[in-house]
């Protein structure tokens, strides 16, 4: 028998898209009992958010998220405003009882995230964190070869996670369109905006990051604020690399920034042990490369021609979610990430066994958000604490 699972959506913007159309699409793809229930979404604005509940099919509008977190007819809380906001409305929605779904980062910093991880568990309620890149089927696979010891003793974490679009200086900090550009909305910059997600598929893929030491750059350091007017000070970080100590004695590289003219999602990582390693590139999202040494290796010289990466369509029913979806050869898009993790959140439900990333799991990658901060501004290397 299905039940209703009834959804307040906190924000109306570009995840508030994503994370609707996995709410409409999945009972349509997964075998779950919970059928999801549109039913409110807060905004500022409400003219605006009366067209995105139309084309949507939000029940109704509310212009004070805490009438939504508190209303009686509600179970989930979905987190999609941006990070300054996420602290109050979990905390709230803990509160109320409701399970909660928070975008990334979780907080603005690990004090509040801690606040946020104590909430939800004193509540005993379902709580996830949508790092929605560990649902790309290709990334899935990476894990379970990692999980299947085929990369062997690791070395080597390299990620990359590059776009462009603030180059220009004349792009205006704050307000509705460029919050990810003030600090006090945002937090920081590309640390947590990219590397966040780089750091979280780091830890799932490679274990505990133990140490960071980091540098970040912010290129344009005055800019007009949206909503003031004036010039003002740029507080987030443009650009920011750093070196990783992971707990397993790998080394990792991070590097991130708004300044990589042509780039636009640029988000890749590669990790190499002694026995193999895997590669991903968001920009060909349907393919794992994986090298696997002892499977390849030639037995005689004569077999040493045909040793190389291979690259692997990830598509096959047997692949991770896509028995969900087409038939063998044929891809699913961005859009899938977020259906994979809404699926997998309502299958924790169901089953008791929690989703990761929850929020205890998402504290670990704050934890090295603040580290890589830290170092930035101290020049030295920062223990994470993470675990
Ligand atoms: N998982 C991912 O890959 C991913 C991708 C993009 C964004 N995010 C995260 O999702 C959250 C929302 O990001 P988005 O891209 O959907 O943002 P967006 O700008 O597209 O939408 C933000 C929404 O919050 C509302 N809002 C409330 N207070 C605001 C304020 N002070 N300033 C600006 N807008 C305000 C806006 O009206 C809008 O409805 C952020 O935490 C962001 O980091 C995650």
């Amino acid at each position: 028998m299905s039940k209703e699972l009834r959804v307040g959506m906190i924000g109306y913007g570009f995840m508030g898209r994503a994370h609707s159309n996995a709410y409409k699409r999945l009972n349509d793809f997964f075998p779950v009992e919970h059928r999801p229930a549109l039913k409110a979404v807060a905004a500022r604005d409400a003219t605006k958010a009366q067209a995105f509940a139309r084309n949507w099919g939000y029940e109704r509008v509310e212009t004070d998220w805490k009438k939504v977190v508190r209303a009686d007819d509600i179970d989930l809380i979905d987190v999609c405003a941006p990070n300054h906001m996420h602290k109050d409305i979990v905390l709230e929605a803990a509160k109320a009882g409701k399970m909660v779904c928070c975008e990334k980062p979780l907080a603005m910093n690990v004090d509040e995230a801690q606040e946020m991880v104590e909430a939800v568990e004193k509540a005993g309620v379902p709580n996830m964190v949508w790092y929605n890149y560990r649902r790309v089927p290709a990334i899935a696979l990476a894990k379970q070869i990692v999980d299947e010891k085929r990369i062997g003793k690791p070395f080597h974490y390299r990620a990359t996670y590059l776009q462009d679009w603030t180059i220009a200086e004349d792009v205006p900090q704050g307000g509705a369109a460029t919050w990810r550009l003030d600090i006090d909305v945002a937090g920081s910059g590309v640390t947590g905006d990219l590397l966040a997600h780089s750091i979280d598929s780091a830890m799932w893929l490679n274990g505990p990051i133990s140490r960071v030491v980091a540098r970040t750059e912010t290129f344009v350091k005055q800019r007009k604020h949206a909503v003031t007017g004036k010039l003002q000070d740029v507080g987030i970080d443009d650009a920011c690399m750093f070196l990783a100590e992971f707990a397993n004695g790998s080394m990792g590289t991070f590097e991130s920034t708004r300044y990589a003219r042509g780039r636009k999602n640029f988000n890749t990582l590669e990790l190499n042990g002694a026995d193999g390693s895997v590669y991903f590139d968001l920009e060909d999202p349907e393919y794992l490369h994986f090298f696997e040494y002892t499977r390849q290796a030639p037995k005689t010289k004569v077999e040493s021609h045909l040793t190389g990466w291979r690259k692997i369509h990830v598509t096959n029913s047997e692949h991770p979610y896509m028995d969900k979806y087409w038939v063998p050869g044929t891809c699913i898009g961005y859009e899938h990430t977020f259906l994979n993790a809404l699926a997998d959140f309502v299958t924790g439900i169901e089953t008791g066994e929690p989703t990761q990333p929850d929020f205890r799991n998402a504290l670990q990658t704050q934890k090295v958000c603040d580290a890589v901060l830290l170092s930035a501004k101290t020049g030295l290397w920062a223990d994470t604490g993470a675990e």
